[in-house]
């Protein structure tokens, strides 16, 4: 096995000549020696190859190199300082899969790595391919500055490295992809937004694909480019960490993206009714209002499944407190009975930073010392919402069960406002006081925190099924509601002291400017081992995630806890979902929505994301919210949320998106077991239900930059019309069978663009790809609940041999450990739908029938084996060419369906 570590003589090529000043060019780069070689492993020290260049700090004299084979899939390579001091994301946010199979990794390893020991560089090759390469370059270690380069082939299709509202796949030269948590209002493009994912995908069609993750929290910036001679490179640039880097070797996307999830974790499962539509929005009056949005979803017939609440719930904006007239308790607690009852849920943002005036969650807070703190009597202010706020310290053992007992306290289930799933925001940390903050109440007082509307009117009208005190003549009362450390660092991986934590040589090219402005001061220091904010700021929001997802499992133990947050880190998906933030109601947003949920849901591993459907900042048009409703009904979260001052968005507000809701809500709801069973796979296994079109034809070259259209599961290719006034749509068709959802017309992609017409604004095309087979429920439904309790059309799209297939998985929607599911397994071919698989969940919903996409003939023979149907249950739709079969089948065993 000695072959894999080659000692491989690289051409020295101009490494120098490139040098200019103030570049790591003139950097000495490290020597590699005490090289051992062990069955799944190699180990060496790097010494610094000369003087120390003190680039942008001071270089590290020794590291130590250490390369895995961890399994034959994954090599793992990481460079640290000899000591162990300099930080490291800790195991306890984001724990490290190690060796999945002990043994000989090396005797298959799908790629490998060589090097070169003086100066030391690195390869990572698949077959004779180079994946990546540091040859030439020069690794810059130093105590606030890292720097790693690697060549990429020409004109490379690159993915990921998120959060950013950039193209899908991402610019080739002078690009640069900032990573560093940030409040940004209207996801503007080419700047660092809320979360940090630092892992890309690199397509090379036929050749394959393979995955590069950097498992590194410090500020950075990766960049993208050329050089004058044409090289083009990737290079990253960090403000600290070690140099961690997981290589994945596909070789399809859909290989990386399920290597990845072995590395940072499987997606959480979601409750089937987390898939139904939400409402949303910032400035609802008072619960009024709240309540009215309800009765006027139900009185235009669209299905609302999840009622919820913007900051304006709280008393003076400050969390787990009620504002008193607006939003009075007893009434909330009606609210949510009603919306129970119902079958219907409810949701409330909560926000980390906790006001300091005078209330019972803040005062607990401080017994317990939850917060951070500059010293014990020194905590730590900014200004938020409710004016001066503290932030609390996840790394406190203390925070949890703080948090955890707001939360019982706040959300009491008998008498409080019992939510079904939360979202959190405002968690990279956000801070509207501009550093440095000296004075946050001085900049409460006079920044005009937005105004929080006039005291509650009475209600205006009423709403039949709702509660007496939602009526106009019930009376108004409402109640009040419960309202540093020096150390020996080495070996401790927690950062090296006498650093410069608020203003570091490198400058990373934070939007916000400097790196604690409008967050938390990055030199604060965490409670307990002494982390530094300067290493963990991009940590914040996945802390206060898992924090959370905790916290509402302490309320309710069995079931899966819906938690949606701003802020993410890599590894968030296992904890959380994730909205795309604060975007605009404009068409480049509703459009770029597709490039982002794409990258959470395929690359990040974060299933659970959907934008602000009709836009968020700015009025929205009846068009584009008409559009935006079709499109949304393809984000695995659909959620309607608007900004106060804009005008009212409800999908009721206009005839035609009231009517496009309506029909894409009954196709979503039809398709809703489709998607709970392709969301379950990906929470098994990795394997991503939505996906880029180059994820599903990665040989085919026209879809490396599509953007425009994407996959909903394998089987529903979906090609949202682009723009305002347009009906139509130049969508992509790979060359493969595809059949049109409306109208089962069969379509054969040949690689081209086909022009699609006549869309009015309440349509969207939808094509099923051949091959497939889809379990719909019979016909949309008001609530999830009731959607259950549909039967099943099992439609039936045969490839060009005629064959297909699919599964539906069931349980009972909700647990944690499903007591009893079901994997049903169906495959057509030669005239027979096979019915298999396991068939634990036992529910009374029968299959009611089976329709046959792509027919030319209607077929002669046909009779169930299982269950009953003869001759006159048969329709034939010559012109549709769809052959339909009614039945009367248990989902309970195997059966054969021919036809
Ligand atoms: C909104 O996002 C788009 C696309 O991400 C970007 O081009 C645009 O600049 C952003 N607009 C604002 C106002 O931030
Ligand atoms: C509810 O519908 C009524 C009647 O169309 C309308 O006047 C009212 O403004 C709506 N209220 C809300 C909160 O949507
Ligand atoms: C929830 O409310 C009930 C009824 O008011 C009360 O008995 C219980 O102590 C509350 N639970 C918590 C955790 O505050
Ligand atoms: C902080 O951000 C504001 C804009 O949000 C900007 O005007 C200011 O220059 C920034 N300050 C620093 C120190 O970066
Ligand atoms: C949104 O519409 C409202 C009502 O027509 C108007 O007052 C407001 O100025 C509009 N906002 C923007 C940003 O155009
Ligand atoms: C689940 O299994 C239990 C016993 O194993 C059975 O009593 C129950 O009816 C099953 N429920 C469903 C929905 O299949
Ligand atoms: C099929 O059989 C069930 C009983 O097993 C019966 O209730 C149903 O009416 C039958 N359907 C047809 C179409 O014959």
């Amino acid at each position: 096995m000695r072959g894999l570590f080659l000692f491989l003589k690289f051409s020295l090529v101009g490494a120098a000549a490139i040098g200019i000043r103030d570049s790591p060019d003139q950097c000495p780069g490290y020597n590699a020696i005490n090289i051992i070689e062990h069955d799944n492993s190699l180990t060496a020290d790097l010494v610094l190859a000369g003087d120390a260049c003190d680039l942008y700090g001071s270089d590290l004299l020794n590291l130590k190199l250490l390369v895995e084979y961890q399994t034959d899939n994954r090599l793992h390579v990481i460079i640290h300082d000899a000591d162990e001091e300099v930080y490291q994301v800790p195991e306890s946010v984001l724990p490290r899969p190690g060796s999945k199979t002990p043994g000989s990794h090396r005797d298959n390893p799908t790629i490998r790595f060589d090097y070169q020991p003086q100066p030391f560089s690195f390869r990572v090759l698949r077959g004779d391919q180079v994946l990546f390469d540091t040859a030439n370059t020069n690794i810059v270690f130093e105590n606030q500055f890292l720097h790693l380069r690697t060549w990429l082939p020409d004109n490379p299709n690159i993915y990921g490295l998120g959060e950013h509202s950039d193209s899908l796949r991402l610019p080739t030269t002078s690009y640069t992809r900032t990573l560093w948590s940030r409040d940004a209002y209207g996801i503007p493009s080419n700047t660092n937004l809320y979360g940090n994912h630092p892992i890309y995908v690199d397509h090379r069609g036929h050749a394959g694909t393979h995955g590069v993750f950097f498992l590194n929290s410090n500020g950075m910036d990766i960049k993208i480019d050329k050089l004058y001679d044409g090289r083009q490179f990737l290079e990253y640039n960090t403000l600290g960490g070690v140099i961690d880097l997981y290589f994945l070797a596909g070789p399809t996307p859909k290989d990386v993206s399920m290597q990845y999830a072995e590395i940072v974790g499987l997606p959480a499962m979601q409750s089937y009714w987390a898939f139904g539509f939400h409402q949303c929005r910032y400035g609802y009056r008072d619960v009024f209002e709240v309540a009215e949005v309800v009765y006027n979803y139900s009185r235009a017939h669209i299905p609302l499944e999840t009622m919820w609440t913007d900051i304006d719930y709280m008393g003076s904006r400050r969390v787990f407190t009620l504002d008193p007239l607006r939003f009075p308790l007893e009434k909330m607690t009606e609210l949510v009975n009603y919306l129970h009852k119902h079958n219907q849920h409810y949701i409330v943002m909560v926000d980390p930073a906790i006001s300091d005036i005078d209330n019972e969650a803040y005062n607990r807070g401080r017994v317990r010392n939850v917060f951070l703190s500059r010293d014990e009597n020194d905590i730590y202010e900014g200004a938020v919402w409710p004016g001066v706020t503290v932030y609390p310290d996840w790394f406190n053992p203390e925070t949890q069960p703080w948090w955890n007992n707001e939360f019982e306290r706040f959300f009491n289930k008998s008498y409080g406002v019992d939510i079904d799933g939360l979202w959190i925001d405002m968690n990279e940390a956000s801070n509207f006081c501009a550093w440095p903050c000296k004075d946050p109440f001085d900049y409460a007082q006079n920044n005009n925190l937005p105004p929080i509307p006039p005291p509650v009117r009475p209600a205006p009208r009423p709403l039949p099924g709702f509660p007496n005190d939602f009526q106009p003549q019930s009376s108004q009362h409402g109640k009040r509601s419960s309202s540093l450390r020096p150390r020996d660092t080495k070996g401790q991986k927690i950062g090296l002291p006498g650093r410069d934590l608020i203003a570091p040589q490198y400058q990373i090219a934070n939007a916000a400017g400097s790196l604690s402005n409008k967050t938390i001061d990055t030199d604060i220091v965490h409670f307990g081992k002494g982390y530094t904010e300067y290493d963990t700021h991009n940590l914040y929001g996945t802390m206060m995630s898992s924090a959370s997802r905790e916290a509402m499992l302490q309320r309710r133990p069995q079931t899966r806890p819906l938690v949606i947050t701003r802020s993410t880190f890599a590894g968030a998906g296992a904890h959380v979902g994730h909205w795309l933030g604060d975007n605009r109601s404009q068409w480049d947003q509703y459009r770029i929505s597709i490039s982002q949920m794409l990258q959470f849901a395929s690359i990040f591993q974060i299933p659970m994301v959907g934008s602000d459907i009709c836009g968020f900042g700015g009025n929205t048009t009846e068009e584009l919210c008409a559009r935006w409703t079709t499109l949304g009904a393809f984000n695995p979260f659909y959620r309607n949320h608007n900004e106060i001052q804009n005008i009212p968005q409800e999908f009721y507000r206009w005839p035609t998106v009231a009517e496009a809701a309506r029909k894409i809500l009954d196709i979503r709801y039809r398709l809703l077991d489709y998607l709970y069973t392709s969301f379950h796979r990906q929470s098994e296994t990795g394997e991503p239900f939505l996906q880029p079109l180059f994820y599903i034809y990665p040989s085919d070259k026209n879809t490396f930059a599509n953007e425009a259209q994407f996959f909903y599961g394998d089987a529903l290719l979906i090609s949202p019309v682009q723009d305002v006034g347009e009906t139509f749509v130049n969508a992509y068709f790979p060359s493969d069978i595809f059949y049109d959802w409306y109208t089962g017309q069969m379509i054969r992609g040949e690689g081209k663009t086909i022009t699609l017409r006549n869309i009015g604004i309440t349509q969207i095309p939808i094509h099923i790809r051949g091959g497939f087979v889809l379990p719909l429920r019979s016909k949309g439904a008001a609530t999830t609940s009731e959607l259950r309790r549909r039967g099943f059309e099992i439609v039936v799209a045969p490839d060009r041999d005629g064959y297909a297939r699919g599964k539906l998985y069931l349980d009972d929607g909700e647990s944690i450990h499903p007591a009893n599911s079901s994997m049903v397994e169906f495959e057509y071919g030669d005239g027979q739908l096979r019915i298999r698989g396991e068939f634990g969940y036992h529910e009374a919903v029968l299959v009611e029938s089976v329709t046959l996409l792509g027919q030319r003939k209607r077929k002669g023979v046909m009779g169930v084996r299982h269950g009953n149907s003869s001759d006159h249950d048969v329709s034939f739709d010559a012109d549709r060419q769809v052959l339909k079969k009614q039945v009367h089948i248990e989902l309970t065993a195997p059966t054969v369906i021919n036809f």
